[in-house]
């Protein structure tokens, strides 16, 4: 059975049972705990936790996973995948465990002809948590399991939870015994490689604390009410119902190492090394597809840095398989082939996902290869001095500067017979990671412990007021200094505050925050540097303590600054008319990457290949002014995602939306956009926007940037004042200064030709000169002299074939030395006649070249070339003489 059937079939089932189906979510849901969404339950917590009503009471779904702990693991054993499917059922309140078991067995067991899966009921066993004697029961009466395959196990086998505080509760595993040649007898608790693990059904009903009680603890509480939450290994199940050995043998994983074999000319399954490269391939090409599908890019921290990893594991295995030239693109089009049935965007986002891939292995290729370069040398330089071991420092180099991870620099070694000091690397890594740690703590929310407002976060969200006013008066819910909950605050001291409500906009969506104050009767004044939010819902200011004193419970009013938010909501808007104009000029390909506005300025980052031409930048920046000076209204409603994207409305890639998004809509079809940013009311308001110009930021992502409003003006006033200036250097009014310029630049040209050709005039005036001081060496007629200084190579050339032209019939003999630049060009010329006597032009150059420290050559009419020792002249031209002579006699 096909991997898309399974899922199929899992959904089909659960929307008999009344389960609404739920798409997957992103795999980079907001929430501060986790890299990737890793489980199916991850887009309901906030149902779990009662923190939000739950709009059905059951649900079905399969989410994409990615788990990356063990990405060293992959390949290396058969086991790991970095990526996955879970599906899974849910209910909110609604049915419990024996529904959960009863349903989950009926599609387990009930034969495919009838939509099931078939699998024989005497090969399934379970496991239970150990006080949960209930489930136990429940299995034997539902399902009929007996006794000896109903096993209990402990919190660590048998207790789920997010591995944070949040919900949780005792599950029960269902396990399909793959027989004897696979492992020992004795169920799970014996060995989990036979029997294997396809679902996992948890009973989702308490609240755990800091401590697990995977490890024992007592759960903190109890949820709200008691809830199911299962997941099935979509990947496990089709390896079973495809009779393969492992995840790496079925439909979705094998045509990966398929193509991986074409291109590298290797065979899959013959020797170890090779098949844990395929391996990585198969899983990383796949991981790393759908990370880009839902927005991320490679970069250097979090998730970008992850992304990175994987690509840069394929590429180098890809290499050490044998592959000489690029893979990605290739690997990237059959996972999509593979995946698009089930995940439609690989296929019509394949360029995007392409375009981020290629460009991570083109620049990592260029890495490596620089990388080997400097691995060679090291290694030649260890070998050179009797060494056998690399020194930890030159790996971690080769690690920071060039990207080559380890294993790859440990693999590269042995191959030259060498060992590394793995010990000494770690330790530098160690540092490294120490100084980035401290580094973090230090930027906004990077990477800091978030675990202060964890509290607060599941308190609930800061309530936005400002689409409506600017000043508002709050409550002040908690303030934190330094990473810490503090009960007031003082003049001079900086603080972090969060308010129950506030008008200020807090950073997202490529708008930059409010500035603004906090302020209360009291005399109490802070000002407001920047505000962010954190789990997208808790709005964290940060200010600075002016004057008084700021206590947690305080009464506040909070104020965004008005000049600040009017500057904000022209660039906001101003980069929705790019973005339309943009589209409108490029079309739809031109997809948004990222953008950044502030007051007065924006950037808009796309995804384009290749340089804008000035006539698109002018273009883009006409579209954009018209779309302002049409005074289009802007309206904007909140809807539903569905709805929204069949407007037409345009959404960001790795931005999740929740269930109701906001539209922001500027001259209707001109300019629709999901967006939760500060606007103007009229396109009007915007004021002029001035494209400044168009640039690249990494492969395939193009940046226009752009003023707005009077900033707009402040650049085109410098603009003018700019060419005034010309204008006045150039004695002409503005308007005739581009006419001037082009007269004038048209009249240079003309002098530098003109001067040219009186040069070349004078240097063949002197022809005349030199063949009148021709001296007579037996039948031959010789001019042997230094020409004017400054003449270069071309010229005397020239100048040589010209004198020896004026000798007619006469056997002559031409040897100009010149002098320019500290060099000495020369030439040697010989006419027919005195070619007969035997003389040629190359074989003069021997005479004279060890004079002025030169070397040349040609053919017997005609040698030339050049010296370095313009004083070794007069000695140069007497040896020739000399050796003209001892030919001509
Ligand atoms: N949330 C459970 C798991 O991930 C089903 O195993």
């Amino acid at each position: 059975m096909q991997t898309h059937e399974i899922r199929r079939r899992f959904l089909d089932h659960f929307l008999r049972a009344g389960h609404t189906e739920v798409p997957s979510a992103s795999l980079i849901l907001a929430d501060p705990n986790l890299l990737f969404v890793n489980a199916g339950m991850v887009q309901f917590k906030p149902y779990f936790l009662g923190q939000e009503e739950p709009p059905y009471p059951r649900a079905t779904s399969v989410q994409k996973c990615v788990r990356t702990g063990d990405i060293e693991e992959v390949g290396v054993t058969t086991r790991h995948n970095t990526f996955f499917q879970m599906a899974g059922n849910f209910s909110f309140g609604d049915y419990f465990k024996e529904r959960a078991i009863a349903l989950a067995w009926e599609l387990i067991a009930k034969p495919q002809e009838e939509g099931g899966y078939g699998f024989d009921p005497e090969r399934i066993w379970v496991t239970v948590y150990q006080d949960d004697p209930e489930t136990a029961e429940i299995w034997r009466r539902v399902a009929g399991i007996p006794e000896q395959r109903i096993q209990f196990r402990d919190g660590k086998d048998n207790y789920w939870d997010m591995g944070v505080p949040g919900p949780g509760g005792p599950c029960s595993e269902i396990y399909y015994d793959r027989g004897p040649e696979h492992g020992r007898d004795g169920g799970p608790v014996a060995d989990e490689d036979r029997y294997l693990e396809i679902w996992n059904l948890v009973f989702m009903q308490d609240v755990r604390g800091e401590l697990s009680p995977k490890q024992g603890h007592s759960p903190v509480g109890s949820l709200p009410k008691k809830n199911i939450d299962t997941g099935m290994g979509v990947e496990r199940i089709a390896m079973l119902l495809q009779g393969v050995d492992n995840v790496y043998e079925t439909d979705l994983l094998r045509p990966i190492i398929g193509r991986a074999e074409e291109l590298s000319g290797r065979s899959y399954g013959v020797r170890h090394d090779d098949d844990v490269r395929f391996r990585v391939i198969a899983d990383h090409v796949r991981t790393a597809a759908m990370l880009i599908a839902d927005g991320v890019n490679p970069g250097n921290d979090g998730r970008g840095y992850v992304l990175r990893r994987l690509l840069r594991r394929i590429v180098r295995s890809a290499r050490l398989l044998g592959a000489e030239k690029p893979v990605m693109g290739e690997f990237i089009k059959v996972v999509s082939d593979l995946m698009a049935p089930s995940y439609p965007e690989l296929t019509t986002d394949l360029r995007r996902i392409e375009t981020v891939a290629v460009g991570e292995e083109t620049a990592f290729l260029k890495t490596l290869n620089t990388g080997s370069v400097l691995f060679d040398n090291t290694a030649a330089g260890v070998k050179a001095k009797g060494g056998t071991t690399i020194a930890g420092a030159d790996a971690f180099t080769l690690h920071d500067t060039y990207g080559f991870p380890i294993d790859l620099t440990l693999e590269m070694a042995a191959e030259a017979g060498l060992s590394v000091d793995e010990e000494g690397f770690r330790s530098l890594m160690a540092e490294q990671r120490q100084r980035a740690k401290e580094d973090a703590q230090a930027r906004k929310h990077a990477h800091a412990d978030l675990t202060v407002y964890r509290e607060l976060v599941d308190r609930g969200a800061t309530e936005f007021t400002g689409f409506d006013e600017l000043a508002t008066e709050a409550t002040v819910l908690a303030l934190i200094a330094d990473g810490v909950r503090v009960p007031a605050a003082t003049a001079g001291h900086d603080v972090e505050v969060i308010l129950d409500r506030s008008p200020l906009y807090a950073e997202s969506g490529g708008q930059i925050a409010d500035r603004g104050s906090i302020v209360a009767s009291s005399g109490l004044k802070l000002r407001v540097n920047d505000v962010q939010k954190i789990a997208k819902k808790l709005w964290v200011h940060k200010t600075t303590v002016e004057q008084g004193q700021i206590t947690e419970g305080d009464i506040v009013l909070a104020q965004a600054d008005p000049a600040w938010r009017r500057g904000a909501t022209q660039g906001h808007s101003g980069t929705h008319m790019v973005h339309a104009a943009l589209r409108q000029v490029l079309g739809p390909n031109a997809v948004q990457a990222g953008s950044l506005n502030k007051p007065g300025y924006l950037r808009f980052d796309f995804n384009w290949q290749g340089q804008l031409s000035e006539q698109q930048k002018a273009d883009i920046e006409a579209v954009s002014n018209d779309a302002v000076g049409a005074d289009f209204p802007v309206n904007t409603f909140v809807t539903d995602l569905p709805k929204a994207k069949q407007m037409g409305a345009l959404a960001l890639f790795g931005e999740n939306y929740g269930a109701e998004v906001r539209v922001v809509e500027i001259g209707g079809p001109f300019s629709m956009e999901l967006c939760g940013g500060t606007h103007v009311q009229h396109s009007s308001q915007i004021g002029p926007i001035t494209v400044l110009g168009e640039s690249s930021v990494g492969s395939g992502v193009r940046r226009v940037e752009a003023f707005v409003g009077l900033d707009s003006y402040k650049y085109l006033a410098k603009e003018r004042a700019l060419l005034a200036g010309v204008a006045a250097g150039l004695k002409v009014p503005s308007e005739e200064v581009p006419g001037r310029v082009e007269q004038l630049v048209e009249r240079l040209k003309v002098a530098e030709k003109e001067l040219e050709r009186t040069k070349r005039a004078a240097v063949l005036s002197a022809a005349a000169e030199f063949v009148d001081a021709a001296e007579r060496i037996g039948p031959l007629l010789l001019v042997a002299v230094a020409a004017p200084e400054g003449v270069p190579a071309g010229d005397l050339r020239t100048l040589a074939t010209d004198i020896r032209g004026r000798f007619g019939t006469e056997p002559a003999v031409v040897v100009l030395l010149g002098n320019a630049d500290g060099k000495v060009p020369f030439v040697v010329a010989v006419n027919k006649p005195a070619q007969e006597l035997g003389i040629k032009a190359g074989d003069l150059v021997g005479s004279f070249g060890p004079s002025i420290a030169g070397r040349g050559g040609g053919k017997p009419e005609l040698a030339q070339g050049a010296g370095s020792d313009p004083s070794g002249i007069p000695a140069g031209l007497a040896a020739v003489r000399a050796r003209v002579a001892e030919l001509a006699g």
